[in-house]
């Protein structure tokens, strides 16, 4: 497709001279349509769990639904990086089971880069992925998949005994060897000092206006996804809404004998036509 594909060291070296766009696609369609607007990065976000499948939390979903979005992504996006996010239980259990699974999004399902969540604690298993060869994202703040841990979806970081330990994380993240660090849910002012603090880039959602780049869950952006939206939620179009309208436009001219009109209907040639009607 047009121009080349956005690397890992594309997005390390954006640091300080652009900013870095990425959001969420879980399918081909969208995958096409995020792919030739340019945005850098295209993560296969576990938030599938929630807006494709229906799920309460981002608990539940396993690899294999995992990879099979990521594989529909990949097949739709050739200049975007594709990032697998790691669900949950998939990294948390052991260092070999985190390679493995890591591995599995590069060799099955078409991925470049995957991200996975937490702080120092998965350190180990960070080291161990990259070793392998495989780069990772890492994400801290309000991570989702310790959402029994944090009580709700909230904001993380907001005392300054919390702050330090996050700003210590993105650290031991950066030097795990993270390409990059999303940094969810935390006050502006912590996610400056983050962004300050470590040599890669940090890509914000909910953490203010001074990380290195952006990312906002696609199906939030576009207004299409009603069930809740969060503050940190700009939403730049209402495409439920659009899609409602036509939807209803369609039954409305079914019902009424409108649709389908003579351009969307075949003919028969008036000979066979007469045949037919013997
Ligand atoms: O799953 C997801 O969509 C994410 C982003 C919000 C960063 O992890
Ligand atoms: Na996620």
């Amino acid at each position: 497709m047009e121009g080349k594909r956005v690397t890992v060291p594309d997005v390390v070296e954006a640091k300080g001279k652009r900013r870095i766009t990425m959001v969420t696609a879980y399918d081909y369609v969208t995958a096409r349509w995020v792919d030739r607007s340019g945005i850098d990065m295209i993560l296969v976000g576990d938030s599938l769990a929630m807006v494709m499948l229906g799920h309460e939390d981002t608990l539940s979903v396993t690899m294999e639904e995992m990879l099979h979005h990521t594989r529909a992504v990949a097949r739709g996006a050739h200049r975007a990086l594709v990032i697998g996010d790691m669900p949950f239980m998939s990294y948390q259990v052991s260092v070999e089971q985190a390679v493995a699974n890591a591995g599995r999004f590069m060799k099955e399902a078409g991925a470049q880069a995957v991200k996975l969540e937490g702080g120092a604690t998965v350190v180990p298993q960070i080291r161990a992925i990259v070793e392998a060869g495989i780069p990772v994202q890492g994400h801290i703040g309000l991570t989702p998949q310790s959402i029994a841990q944090l009580g709700g979806f909230k904001v993380q970081a907001k005392s300054a005994e919390t702050a330090k330990k996050l700003i210590e994380d993105a650290k031991a993240l950066a030097e795990a060897g993270c390409f990059s660090i999303v940094l969810e849910a935390i006050p502006a002012p912590v996610a400056k000092i983050i962004t300050e603090s470590v040599p890669i880039p940090t890509i914000g959602i909910g953490a203010g206006p001074h990380c290195d780049g952006q990312v906002l869950v696609l199906h939030d952006l576009v207004g299409l996804f009603d069930r809740f939206r969060p503050k940190f939620v700009k939403q730049y179009d209402e495409m439920g809404e659009r899609l409602l309208n036509a939807l209803r436009a369609f039954r409305r001219e079914v019902e009424d004998g409108i649709f389908p009109g003579e351009e969307h209907s075949f003919s028969m040639k008036p000979e066979e036509l007469r045949k037919l009607e013997e």
